[in-house]
């Protein structure tokens, strides 16, 4: 069951289907503060609580979920392959909304130096729990606590899905931009919109309350976007979903290099 956002025409509402029932879901009001972000805007607090408590369900549906998605492990491959190439072995990248942490460990075990950023605690203490030997933060993409250039390359395997406006989604790419050293490369994942772009609300997720955005994307937008942002895109890939190993909907991936100085979308 999901409901609609009064009064914002922009947003359409469907089912997520993520395998649960529907009930209400937490709320946040206002602007939120928890470790490792300073000032949380009010929907991205409501990510953080429902993340938090869908942690326990997220886990049990997702780690064992790329062994099933060969396409997912292709693109992942050649990510860690090229940044190695260009910075050499052990290179560090960041993975900006790792959830339980096994998209990090997979970049791990193919010999790169990963942290992983949540917005949600609990996630983070799941991720480290999981992967002891991987290290993992609070935060939020939006506002990188990483020094400029830190890492080699980042991923962002559907979590730029919670930014519902396209200013937040520049925020992202433009923090992005500035904490991936220069030839340093950038992959996303995100769900693709039926109709182009659409943000839905969800009120529950794998049978359990929630609150949240989920936004359907336009590839060729975000790829421009990510251009924008000053990255060169080198690959993009459109897939149709896995049956029976996840949510069914088009998935839309990009890879890009950094390049140059950001140029204001
Ligand atoms: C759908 S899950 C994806 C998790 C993992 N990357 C994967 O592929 O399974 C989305 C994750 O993004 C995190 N997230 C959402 N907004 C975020 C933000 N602004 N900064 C950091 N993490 C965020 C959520 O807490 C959640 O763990």
């Amino acid at each position: 069951m999901t409901r609609a956002a009064e009064g914002d025409e922009e947003r359409q509402t469907h089912r997520v289907d993520a395998g649960g029932e529907g009930a209400s879901g937490p709320r946040a009001h206002g602007v939120a503060k928890i470790a490792g972000v300073e000032r949380l805007p009010e929907h991205q607090a409501r990510v953080r609580v429902s993340y938090d408590a869908v942690t326990d369900a997220y886990v049990e549906r997702v780690h064992d979920e790329l062994s099933h998605k060969p396409l997912d492990r292709a693109l992942l491959t050649a990510f860690a392959e090229q940044v190695q190439d260009q910075f050499g072995a052990g290179a560090s990248v960041c993975d900006a909304g790792c959830g339980p942490g096994h998209v990090a460990a997979f970049l791990a075990a193919l010999g790169l130096t990963v942290t992983g950023i949540d917005l949600s605690p609990a996630m983070v203490t799941r991720a480290t729990a999981l992967h002891p030997e991987l290290s993992f933060e609070v935060g939020s993409m939006t506002a990188l606590s990483a020094a400029d250039g830190r890492w080699q390359g980042a991923i962002a395997f559907y979590s730029i899905i919670h930014l519902t406006s396209d200013e937040e989604i520049r925020a992202a790419l433009s923090e992005f931009h500035r904490t991936i050293a220069d030839h340093g490369l950038l992959l996303v994942a995100v769900h693709l919109g039926e109709h182009g772009d659409a943000t839905v609300h969800a009120d529950e997720m794998l049978g359990v309350p929630v609150d949240l955005e989920f936004r359907f994307f336009d590839l060729e937008w975000l790829a421009g976007e990510i251009a924008a942002a000053g990255f060169q895109v080198e690959a993009r890939l459109v897939r149709t979903p896995y049956p029976g190993v996840e949510v069914q909907t088009t998935r839309g991936y990009v890879l890009a290099r950094r390049v140059g100085e950001h140029v204001a979308a």
